[in-house]
């Protein structure tokens, strides 16, 4: 007989007046994959969480193979086996992969650290898991997928027997995603439970055994294997509500006049060295850049966007160049940038949603009036912001660390949409979006787009970028190695040059 490795028992846990768990009970047998999926705020990390012992409930229990749990801090949670991958991935990126690895639980000896039985120990485990990172490296210089390694390494490492992954795919391209679902299938094989948070429920549908959806903190369905439906489940997460299909149009602009932005670049980067990236925006217009993440995306953004000048080449925007500029004064021209790093390139966590949503606009009016910050204005707008863009949060004075992912990503994205920029560039912009909130994002910009926005999307999710762009661009090894126009890209022909460059 298979135990129970896992089991919450009405689990009610809330904020404030905010209740994210309402009497929530899930069960997982050992060597089961338990997928979660529900719509932003559901309350799903909450609930990882409690099992992670971040966070306490209010009441409920939590049995570990059988036996109750009380967890009053992480470290109680990793005893009992549990190890989770965060949303948002919690490295500290001036560490390098090993010291990353042994954060917290360093081996000793004689008083001091000993690195070499850890390192021993860690680079076994790289080579079983043919992960692709080496141990010293610094993980600041590391791919978000290779970030992600990391962190299930750190797990291995910790000799995890109860895996939790919060929106783990969402950054990863295709090949990147196969990878990941191989090792999850490894887990499975070496008796190791996995939950799985994730909005792709078709990849949910592929790989795991059972299925919880919860909405407005409770569980509202529950499915085994055989009873997986996507139309289900996806009518389960959003409740009875019809979501409206936006298509976004083919932009009707005009290519023939001066292009918006216009780049020709030579990136520093990649195995040769250097690579060489062209291409040009027109008003109205979607260009999407897919690739593998690591392959000069990074360093394209920091360029366009004035966080680097050392680059060769030549960036025009309305015909004037634009190296040099600030990024104030890139701002001020009219781009604005939508970061892929919510956490740390997007938001501050500690400030409030109100001091968050003037960041990037806290020299200008309307927000300050004769050299002072207009507070009351400040939170009327943020207030209103909340309420036009559907964005679930107590109120405007909140701080922003407590939103849920896919809550302050609809924040990020209606503040700098509120500047009514002529071109957004945006990275990945709807990972974490629920079905609903990534359709309403679309019907946005498909408003926008008629009235001239152009957009730069650069994002490794090969579905969106079919679905929206005009025009698609592969990086492969800092090069763009193919453009071609939306009717004739394929998904074979551009998952191709992601992974492989040229065919
Ligand atoms: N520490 C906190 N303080 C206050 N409110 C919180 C806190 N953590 C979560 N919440 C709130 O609880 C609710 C559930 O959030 P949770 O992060 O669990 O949702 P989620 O299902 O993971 O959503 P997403 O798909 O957007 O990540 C949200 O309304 C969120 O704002
Ligand atoms: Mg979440």
């Amino acid at each position: 007989m298979t135990q129970v490795a896992v089991a919450m028992t009405s689990i009610h846990k809330s904020f404030g007046n905010v209740v994210a768990n309402d009497g929530v009970s899930i069960e997982i047998k050992e060597g089961e994959v338990c997928a979660i999926a529900g719509e932003n705020g559901a309350g799903k990390t909450t609930l990882m969480n409690i099992l992670a012992g971040l966070l306490q409930p209010d009441r409920g229990s939590i049995k570990i193979y059988e036996k109750i749990c009380r967890f009053k801090r992480s470290a109680d949670a990793i005893r009992a086996g549990i190890g989770m991958v965060h949303q948002h991935l919690k490295l500290v990126s001036s560490f390098t992969v090993l010291e990353n690895v042994i954060l917290g639980h360093e081996p000793t000896e004689k008083g001091f650290i000993s690195y070499k039985k850890a390192r021993d120990r860690i680079q076994e485990i790289v080579e079983r898991f043919a992960f692709q990172l080496l141990v010293d490296e610094l993980v600041d210089s590391l791919s978000a997928s290779q970030k992600q390694q990391v962190e299930i390494l750190r797990l291995i490492y910790h000799e995890a027997q109860i895996l939790v992954f919060d929106e783990p795919t969402s950054m990863l391209a295709p090949i990147e995603k196969e990878h990941f679902f191989r090792g999850i299938a490894l887990f499975r094989q070496q008796g190791k439970t996995v939950v799985l948070i994730s909005h792709k429920i078709s990849d949910l549908i592929d790989i795991a055994d059972k299925m919880y959806v919860m909405r407005k903190g409770k569980v509202v369905a529950e499915y085994e294997k055989a009873d997986f439906n996507l139309e289900k489940i996806s009518t389960a997460i959003v409740g009875d509500e019809e979501i409206a299909v936006t298509n976004i149009s083919k932009s009707i602009s005009d290519r023939d006049g001066i292009p918006l932005l216009k780049v020709h670049l030579s990136l520093q980067g990649g195995q040769r060295g250097r690579g060489r990236v062209a291409f040009s925006i027109f008003p109205g217009e979607v260009f999407g850049i897919t690739g593998v993440a690591g392959n000069g995306q990074r360093e394209l953004v920091d360029a366009l966007f004035g966080i680097n000048h050392n680059y060769i080449g030549r960036i025009t925007w309305k015909g004037s160049v634009l190296k040099g500029s600030t990024t104030e004064q890139i701002r001020r021209l009219g781009i604005t940038y939508l970061p892929e790093d919510r956490k740390n390139r997007g938001s501050i966590s500690l400030f409030t949603l109100a001091e968050n949503r003037i960041l990037g606009y806290h020299k200008t009016e309307p927000f300050v009036r004769k050299r002072r910050f207009d507070f009351s204005k400040i939170c009327k707008d943020t207030r209103q912001l909340l309420d036009k863009y559907h964005i679930m949060a107590p109120d405007e004075l909140s701080k922003a660390e407590y939103l849920s992912g896919g809550n302050l990503q609809k924040l990020l994205l209606a503040r700098e949409l509120e500047g009514f920029p002529e071109l957004i560039i945006m990275e990945q912009p709807t990972r974490g979006l629920d079905i609903r909130a990534t359709r309403e994002f679309y019907e946005v910009l498909q408003r926008r787009k008629e009235k001239g926005l152009a957009i730069l999307l650069i994002s490794s999710d090969l579905d969106e970028i079919l679905e929206i762009s005009d025009r698609i661009g592969v990086l492969y090894d800092y090069s763009m190695v193919y453009e071609v126009e939306k009717e004739k890209a394929t998904r074979s022909s551009v998952g191709m040059h992601m992974t492989r460059g040229t065919f």
